[in-house]
């Protein structure tokens, strides 16, 4: 079984399962979306089943709500009395500031109201998700039908002016069709190549009115906790600069989500 799971699943295991060890009870927790949160919700839903642990959830995404349910993880919603405790979610890439680049499910919007409705957002990666330049990776828009063509086009307009390698727009398809959000909404992608500017690039982005969220996550990310293929754990701590390493024993479990 273990033979099952590829280098990078026992990276993003590894990871997924250190950072489920900083969930206690009591705690609101922000549950991501994509593989990797696939593989925390498996970690805490076994946590739940064999310690007791008693936590709420709030989910990301539809996806992620029909895990945690199936893990017997209780959940709830944002529209509570306080701040949550604590998000855990993956990334598409971090840098050395760890800041982000997310989206590749779709899910970025609800992904950034939840981290930055958390005291404390954690990202759980494996190291192949390390940069240093955000922009390889695709960046994710997330935009409304009404004038979206205008809205794209806006949106070129901004990259004429920032310092980015590519600037090629496409929008996300699936099964033929242009991509939906939970929301209704579509997603662009941008192809950057490198964002020069990521920070500044993530304030005109939002400043294109059929643009609800952009995938920057800037100053949102609080710890990164980063896993290897054989095991090995890094947590990096962006306020105290400190670093732990650490292992975990990767479970004999069959592969929970194929990317
Ligand atoms: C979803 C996301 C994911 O966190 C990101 O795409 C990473 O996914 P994975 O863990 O499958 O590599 O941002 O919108």
């Amino acid at each position: 079984m273990f033979g099952e799971l590829s280098p990078i699943d026992r990276a993003k295991f590894a990871a997924a399962s250190r950072a489920a060890d900083l969930v206690e009870d009591g705690m609101r927790v922000g549950l991501g979306t994509g593989s990797t949160a696939a593989w925390l919700i498996h970690c805490l839903g076994e946590r739940v089943q064999e310690e007791g642990l008693q936590f709420q959830g709030v989910p990301t995404s539809r996806q992620t709500a029909a895990l945690a349910v199936a893990a017997g993880i209780p959940l709830t919603t944002l529209d509570g009395p306080r701040w949550l405790d604590l998000t855990i979610d993956g990334a598409d890439e971090f840098d050395r500031q760890m800041n982000l680049i997310k989206g590749g499910g779709g899910a970025l919007l609800q992904e950034k109201i939840v981290a930055t409705a958390s005291e404390r957002m954690v990202v759980i990666a494996d190291i192949a998700k390390e940069v240093d330049t955000l922009g390889a990776f695709p960046l994710a828009v997330e935009v409304i039908p009404f004038g979206r063509a205008m809205t794209q086009a806006l949106i070129e307009e901004i990259l004429v002016g920032v310092d980015v390698l590519g600037r090629e727009v496409t929008t996300r398809m699936h099964d033929g069709r242009p991509y939906r959000t939970e929301g209704g909404n579509f997603i662009l992608d941008l192809h950057l190549g490198r964002i020069g500017n990521a920070r500044q690039l993530a304030l005109l982005l939002n400043q294109v009115p059929g643009l609800v969220e952009n995938g920057l996550f800037i100053d949102i990310c609080d710890q990164v906790v980063i896993g290897f293929g054989d095991g090995r754990v890094e947590v990096r701590d962006v306020h105290s600069g400190g670093v732990e390493i650490g292992r975990v024993e990767i479970a004999e479990t069959g592969n929970l989500f194929i990317d």
